[in-house]
């Protein structure tokens, strides 16, 4: 910061540095918050304004409002500009989690992939076809998409998506899955889009890690392995969280409603200066990781701009004060954001 130093710049040969952006952000509504995502970052994710639920509210209606002001804040800053996502469980119009049969499900599926990938055909960069479609055990996630169509909805959704737009970078995108058994049942996934005769281009790990997990041997793994099927990595979600989680806990306190409290919201003032330490050690280390693989890595982007806006604050318990990224509430850059400069 101090020298005019920015993330995007000193990594600009190695791969993109991005951030998701909501709304507000696109708006250009904080000058200050402004001028330091134009400043820091050089690839873009849509936090929300592309998920089906805002661009397919009802079956006969797409709504591009948000999403044109979107792709056009990216085209006009020059930057990368990733969609996030296409086909996803989760953050569904309602209309589409009632969807019964195999007939009605692949005529939505053709319509919503088709109308989103054509509509901005050459704009984007690349998409997540898929979002989320594993279980932690490597098996495949009961989806309303699993449900009406069986297994090949996957290969359908990356072909087409292909069609649409035979340029654009397909990725599919899951979390925890540089875990052993979930990684494993990626890479069958992969195989299977690829036998199935879908085009796919690379996988993004959402990286919404912790300070003590995963390992830095587990991440370095699954970099490996993905890309020896050919495929780029992209780390899609980056952040840390710096809180206990409630799955952590056994017996009676797993039931308890966490909500307000002190337990699970250890730091709201401030975050003590060891645990900055600690965040700051624990980014060095996994940006130590993708510079020795910054061959194999198209893309590294947060989730989120600063600490005041991540979306860990309200999840999985609400309403706590977290710290998982590089700069803090006021926009300063942390400890952390040092240790991740630092290594250039
Ligand atoms: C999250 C957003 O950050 C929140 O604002 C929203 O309320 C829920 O979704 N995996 C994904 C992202 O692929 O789309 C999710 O984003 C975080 C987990």
């Amino acid at each position: 910061e101090k020298n005019g130093i920015s993330l995007k710049d000193s990594y600009k040969k190695d791969f993109y540095i991005g951030t998701a952006l909501d709304v507000n952000q696109i708006e250009e509504k904080n000058a200050k918050e402004d001028s330091l995502i134009k400043k820091q970052f050089n690839a873009i994710t849509a936090e929300n304004i592309m998920k089906a639920m805002f661009l397919h509210p009802s079956k006969d209606k797409y709504d591009f409002a948000t999403s044109d002001k979107f792709v056009a804040y990216g085209e006009k800053n020059k930057m990368f500009i990733h969609g996030h996502t296409l086909i996803w469980h989760s953050q569904l119009a309602p209309w589409m989690a009632e969807i019964k049969d195999s007939t009605e499900m692949k005529a939505f599926m053709r319509d919503h992939i088709t109308t989103i990938v054509s509509k901005y055909k050459g704009r984007i960069d690349s998409w997540d076809v898929v979002n989320e479609a594993l279980n932690e055990d490597g098996t495949l996630r009961k989806s309303v998409f699993l449900k009406t169509l069986g297994e090949q909805y996957l290969v359908d959704a990356f072909k087409l998506a292909a069609a649409a737009d035979p340029k654009v970078d397909l990725y599919y995108n899951d979390y925890n899955n540089e875990e052993p058994a979930k990684r494993k049942g990626n890479i069958n996934l992969i195989k299977k889009i690829k036998a199935g005769g879908g085009k796919i281009d690379g996988v993004g790990i959402q990286a919404h890690w912790r300070l003590e997990s995963p390992s830095i041997e587990m991440i370095e793994e699954s970099i490996l392995a993905y890309s020896a099927l050919g495929l780029k990595v992209a780390f899609t979600e980056l952040d840390i969280t710096v809180l206990p989680n409630p799955w952590d806990l056994k017996g009676a306190d797993v039931n308890q409603n966490f909500e307000g409290s002190a337990k699970m919201n250890p730091y709201p003032e401030k975050l003590p200066d060891s645990v900055q330490v600690k965040l700051a050690e624990r980014y060095a280390s996994i940006f130590k990781l993708f510079l020795k693989h910054k061959d194999k890595i198209s893309r590294v982007t947060f989730w989120g701009v600063y600490d005041g806006q991540s979306w860990l604050n309200d999840w999985p318990i609400k309403g706590r004060t977290n710290y998982p990224l590089l700069f803090d509430k006021d926009l300063k850059p942390k400890k952390a954001y040092d240790s991740v400069l630092k290594l250039k």
